[in-house]
């Protein structure tokens, strides 16, 4: 049985949908945490609702970013994980928290990584007239949204799109892609060389 710690900043609407696809699939794994650095993130109502321990690490009660940092990395730690999910944590983690945490620490951005790194994913998108976007896991290495990337889901960029009506198309698919991503995990399926993953049983890493 595996052990899977989620943080979150808000929403959690991937968590949510990790969260229900491990219960639907039997995975071999039981969330143990979700972690918040904000005490009013609205995931959090839905881990608790759910039977699921929750716990709040507020980046505010901290004057140093490595403070916070180390806090937090000792909650995780109290879990003791095997994986632990990024889903919406909008907090950059200082490289200790990272290493501590090497292997097992997964993203999941709104973009085709290495494109569009940072904030406002789809605006820069529809900005730059990309006709396709989409969403990338990935394990995350001491460099901001970088990392040996699991999988990505595409999606069009519509004449007429806005922020909104893009994010909320490509959310749909965060929510297969990123629970995919960590049934991979949890089933030990993923190897990492020369940072690349590949899939043992060569399962597609693309959603199309
Ligand atoms: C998602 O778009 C994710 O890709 C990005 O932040 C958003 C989080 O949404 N990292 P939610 O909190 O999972 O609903």
């Amino acid at each position: 049985m595996k052990t899977i710690v989620i943080l979150i900043s808000g929403r959690g609407s991937n968590m949510e949908a990790i969260v229900r696809t491990c219960a639907a699939e039997r995975w071999k794994a039981r969330i143990a945490a979700v972690v918040s650095n904000r005490p009013d993130a609205a995931g959090l109502v839905f881990a608790q609702a759910h039977g699921i321990a929750t716990a709040v690490v507020d980046h505010k009660a901290f004057a140093e970013r490595d403070e916070f940092d180390a806090a937090l990395a000792d909650v995780v730690a109290g879990y003791a994980p095997d994986v632990v999910v990024l889903a919406g944590f909008m907090r950059i983690l200082s490289p200790a928290f990272v290493k501590r945490f090497e292997g097992r620490l997964v993203n999941i951005h709104p973009s085709l990584l290495p494109a569009f790194t940072g904030l406002h994913t789809h605006q820069r998108a529809i900005a730059a007239g990309c006709k396709l976007t989409g969403a990338t896991v990935h394990f995350v290495t001491t460099e901001l949204d970088h990392g040996p990337i699991i999988a990505q889901a595409v999606e069009p960029v519509l004449p007429g799109d806005t922020e909104a009506t893009l994010s909320a198309r490509l959310l749909a698919r965060e929510h297969v892609l990123y629970p995919l991503a960590v049934r991979w995990i949890v089933e030990d399926s993923l190897r990492v060389n020369d940072g690349i993953v590949t899939h043992l049983s060569g399962e597609p890493q693309l959603i199309l």
